[in-house]
């Protein structure tokens, strides 16, 4: 299969890098920065001048531009047979208007995607050759359109909050003494086996597991209590989905 992105910024960059070897080819458009051209050479594929050359070319092609160039880039890209959308804030029935000639899928992954560790909310109906390279780039969720604002809120903006924990955890540990690059494997490697452990039991019960009664752990979830981290986290949620939406 043949993946075309129509757009280079961050978030086609996380999706080709997941996607490089395991498709035929990649090939890109930009705006004019040049951008296309550089994933071009890093990854192995090929910088086009036009989205009418990347509609021709591309089996699918990946609409990752934002979501105020969804008309122009419909525009240049007629004739496109098979569009999946990256699109923020952007409905199904939005898409299908604007390419009604196409399949449409629209799809909010998160930057997990460059490791083939992403989450893929998908909405549409993807045939089995898209949910294959879907499935290549992370776990899949099938979402009715509706909720993609509020599952965006948790999944598309939480690597950067799970980020900052894992910065701050690291920082108060160099802030201890500990070498910072030390601090930040120790969190880091720890943040992964948490995130394994989680798979299978209820956040509840680990915390519970981790903070035995007078404990140094307890004594450290008192003190998250204490300065409002879990409102700190819903405000954060909040804040995402209202920017969203406008
Ligand atoms: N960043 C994320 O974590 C994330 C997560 C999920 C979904 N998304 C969605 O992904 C989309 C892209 O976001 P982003 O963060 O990657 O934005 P970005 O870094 O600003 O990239 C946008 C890209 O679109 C290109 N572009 C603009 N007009 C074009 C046109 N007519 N034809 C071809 N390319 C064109 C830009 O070209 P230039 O390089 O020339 O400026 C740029 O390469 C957005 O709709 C966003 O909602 C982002």
């Amino acid at each position: 299969m043949i993946v075309g992105f129509c757009g280079s910024g961050n978030m086609a960059a996380a999706m080709a890098r997941g996607l490089a070897g395991q498709v035929d080819g990649l090939l890109f458009t930009d705006g004019g920065s040049g951008r296309a051209a550089d994933l071009a050479s890093e990854l192995g594929g090929e910088a086009l001048a036009s989205n009418g050359e990347l509609a021709e070319q591309a089996d699918v092609v990946v609409l990752a531009v934002k979501p105020a160039k969804l008309s122009d880039a419909a525009a240049e890209l007629g004739g496109v047979k098979v569009v999946v959308s990256l699109l923020g804030a952007t409905a199904l029935e939005t898409l299908r208007e604007a390419f009604p000639d196409a399949e449409v899928v629209r799809v909010m992954p998160n930057v997990g995607v460059e490791a083939r560790k992403g989450v893929l909310c998908v909405a549409g109906e993807p045939d089995s050759d898209v949910r294959k390279l879907l499935e290549g780039l992370g776990h899949v969720v099938e979402l009715p359109d509706s909720q993609f604002d509020a599952a965006t809120a948790v999944m598309g903006c939480s690597p950067a909050y799970l980020a900052l924990a894992v910065e701050a955890i690291a920082d108060a540990g160099t802030a201890d003494g500990l070498d910072p690059d030390l601090a930040r494997e120790l969190v880091v490697e720890t943040a992964a086996g948490t995130a394994e452990l989680l798979r299978a039991h209820d956040p509840a019960a680990l915390r519970r597991a981790v903070a035995s009664p007078g404990g140094s752990t307890e004594a450290g979830l008192e003190a998250l209590d204490r300065e409002g981290a879990r409102e700190a986290f819903e405000a954060a949620v909040r804040a995402s989905l209202e920017r969203m939406r406008g």
